[in-house]
């Protein structure tokens, strides 16, 4: 069987070789080209036609905290790219980081072992911190309470294929929006690429001012406590986990924990078309039984983390001209 993924390679040219910290400035004509490729590797994964290169490119995955979708999406996707793979997983203990080795210094000598570095941190920055050192790309799998690029790529892809368009939709995020790094990489993509955004916390747990600063159509966002009270009007509801783990104070996460529920009765009140996403994993936010809701959509864009990472460092790697099945 034949596949044709040859493209044009100025269309990557925003990404090649280019660290991954931030969803700021991004565009469409910079997220389009990747989600097509995204697509067409999607379709590839579904019928398991081999799509790997003979490339002796590798990718390290460098992770200080846990991760089962992050770290094995980008893996996989690596395999199935033909990228070899370097984990270090509990970096902060299986590393020279527990003998007190900067980020900096390590940035240094990791362009030495591979050719893209995906690293998460509990601290907020250290992607960058890494990135000013470093002489190959680096990607930001989640630094502390700050971002989660590639996650607002997975989110926005489901988003495309689940409506065509992003521009007009109703969009809830639900949860903890202080903490969320997937929220804070996503919320400025949505403004931007026209949803109207509902921000559905309580007051302890809203999106942070220095967030929100960077946002330029802010004012298009929208505060609520109540998830039932903008239930049926939305078109995306997007739940978050509390982040326990992100808490100074445990007394508040005692008092916020229990928020949100959404039950599959809660959705007798929602739109037909509503599509609900969540980054996962889960706590008890969002009730085992929605899963039988065909408008939960948490699992496929889960799945979606291979092709969209597939297509993104097939970008950032200069891959994508040399893919072919045959
Ligand atoms: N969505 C996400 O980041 O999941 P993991 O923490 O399992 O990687």
């Amino acid at each position: 069987m034949g596949v044709a993924l040859v493209r044009d390679e100025p269309t990557m040219e925003g990404w090649f070789q280019s660290n991954v910290l931030s969803s700021i400035g991004w565009t469409l004509d910079k997220g389009n080209p990747l989600f097509d490729l995204a697509s067409e590797y999607k379709k590839c994964v579904q019928q398991r036609i081999d799509v790997s290169s003979k490339t002796r490119l590798s990718a390290m995955t460098l992770f200080y905290e846990p991760s089962t979708r992050t770290r094995l999406s980008f893996e996989s996707a690596a395999h199935k790219l033909g990228i070899r793979v370097l984990t270090v997983a509990d970096a902060g203990a299986s590393s020279s980081a527990s003998k007190g080795e900067t980020l900096e210094d390590m940035g240094k000598l990791l362009g030495s072992y591979a050719d893209v570095v995906i690293i998460r941190h509990p601290e907020l920055g250290a992607a960058r911190r890494l990135s000013s050192t470093a002489q190959v790309p680096i990607i930001n799998a989640g630094d502390g309470a700050g971002e989660h690029p590639t996650q607002a790529l997975v989110d926005l892809f489901t988003l495309r294929e689940a409506f065509g368009t992003l521009k007009g939709l109703k969009v809830g995020l639900c949860g903890d929006l202080l903490n969320g790094r997937t929220i804070h990489s996503l919320l400025r993509l949505l403004c931007a690429f026209g949803c109207e955004v509902t921000a559905i916390s309580p007051p302890e747990l809203a999106i942070p001012n220095e967030v929100l600063q960077r946002i330029p159509n802010r004012d298009a966002i929208h505060a609520e406590s109540d998830l039932h009270t903008v239930l049926p009007s939305l078109d995306v509801l997007y739940m978050t986990r509390i982040q326990k783990e992100r808490f100074y104070d445990i007394d508040v996460y005692e008092r916020v924990k229990h928020s949100y529920r959404l039950e599959r009765k809660d959705l007798e009140e929602a739109s037909d078309h509503l599509r609900i996403l969540h980054p996962l994993p889960r706590v008890d936010e969002v009730a085992p039984d929605v899963d039988q809701d065909s408008r939960a959509l948490y699992f496929i864009q889960s799945a979606n983390g291979v092709p969209v990472r597939m297509a993104l460092l097939s970008a950032i790697l200069g891959l994508q001209n040399r893919v072919h099945a045959g």
